[in-house]
């Protein structure tokens, strides 16, 4: 007798963390773009003085969190859906809003949990081929069709660490039917938002009405908290009201709401952690130059670097000498390793273990 598995499910690659070869003692993870600062030291104090209250559930409305988000971002809290990660609302999303041989738009060389839960609902997905690493608006929106159903643009872009032009999303918007929903996915939008060029008025159009716009966001990244899983939708009321339909009530657990809220309020430790990223990037845009290699511009926590050949060969190599990095050729960009910006002298170890790799 068979089990009754979906054929598209079976097909699916199951998620497994790299395998650490035996022998290697000192293991650097640069796979997932986390902060390296470590959490808001905000978040420490109020996770330890909440930590025996885990014998309730959570409120399953994260209101309070909901509530300090809406001040900051001049809405209200039933523009707000709260995740267990953003992550979770990609899948929620795909569940709620297609069926099986709907299509949906994403750009080729974009984050790859799209591409994974979109065939999880047995959808079928439009790859469009980016230009310059960079999301080609024009052509997406020349892609939308009458099966259309959903459209993902990362802005900033993981793996490629681009940005989307202001001006280009404002033309985006206005030719995509307001019958599909847009997720706009600004998981690094904090580390984006000073660049005059990038497109991060996401907000304004959903305080000015827009219907189908969704903004993604996260407390993983310059909040540091990737352990404990919050992140959260952004949308207008009428498809917030829909999607938390299929939302698990204590998807956001007790401890994750209370380091959210407090590291919501600690700018000093954004500022922080946004000063270091860049002085981590400036170091490696000088340090990969000095080997000879191209690299992609980047608006994020982490970045792509050229390595000529297939990505998994330089990222094998980097594992057996203790670096956890991405190879991007699965995800769309060929011949490129991503990596995760660390701790001053885990950056310089890495571009010496790099350096040894590729040269
Ligand atoms: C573009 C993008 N969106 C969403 C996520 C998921 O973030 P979270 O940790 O909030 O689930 C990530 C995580 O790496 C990401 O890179």
């Amino acid at each position: 007798m068979t089990l009754p598995f979906k054929s598209h499910i079976a097909k699916l690659p199951a998620y497994k963390p790299p395998a650490v070869p035996p022998g290697v003692e000192r293991v650097i993870d640069l796979s997932s773009n986390e902060n390296p600062l470590g959490p808001s030291p905000k978040a420490m104090a109020a996770l330890q003085a909440a930590v025996g209250t885990v014998n309730r559930y959570p409120d399953a409305s994260s209101m309070a969190l909901k509530v300090a988000l809406a001040e900051r971002l001049g809405l209200i809290p039933g523009n707000i859906g709260l995740g267990n990660g953003a992550d979770e609302w990609v899948l929620l999303l795909c569940l709620s809003l297609l069926e099986p041989g709907d299509e949906v738009i994403m750009a080729k060389g974009s984050f790859i949990s799209y591409l994974l839960r979109v065939i999880e609902v047995g959808a079928k997905l439009v790859q469009v081929p980016m230009k310059d690493h960079t999301h080609d608006l024009e052509a997406m929106a020349d892609a939308v069709g009458d099966k259309t159903r959903l459209v993902f643009v990362c802005n900033p872009n993981n793996p490629t660490g681009t940005v989307v032009n202001a001006d280009a999303m404002e033309v985006f918007l206005e030719r995509v039917p307001e019958r599909i929903p847009v997720v706009v996915d600004e998981a690094y939008y904090e580390y984006a938002v000073a660049d005059p060029g990038y497109a991060g008025r996401s907000v304004d159009y959903l305080r000015d009405g827009r219907k189908n716009l969704i903004v993604l966001r996260s407390f993983s990244k310059v909040y540091g908290l990737a352990g404990l899983r919050v992140g959260y939708m952004l949308a207008g009321e009428e498809m917030i009201d829909y999607a938390e339909r299929a939302r698990p009530p204590f998807n956001v657990n007790r401890l994750a709401q209370v380091a959210a809220l407090a590291a919501l309020d600690d700018d000093e430790h954004v500022r922080r952690s946004l000063e270091s990223n860049e002085a981590a990037k400036r170091f490696f845009y000088r340090e990969l130059a000095a080997l000879g290699l191209r690299y992609i511009p980047t608006h994020t926590n982490f970045m792509a670097v050229d390595v000529g050949r297939p990505g998994s060969e330089v990222s094998g190599s980097l594992l057996e000498r203790g670096f956890i990095t991405t190879a991007t050729d699965g995800w769309g960009v060929p011949n490129h390793v991503r990596f995760s910006f660390g701790a001053p002298e885990e950056n310089a170890a890495f571009i010496a273990a790099l350096g040894e790799t590729v040269n």
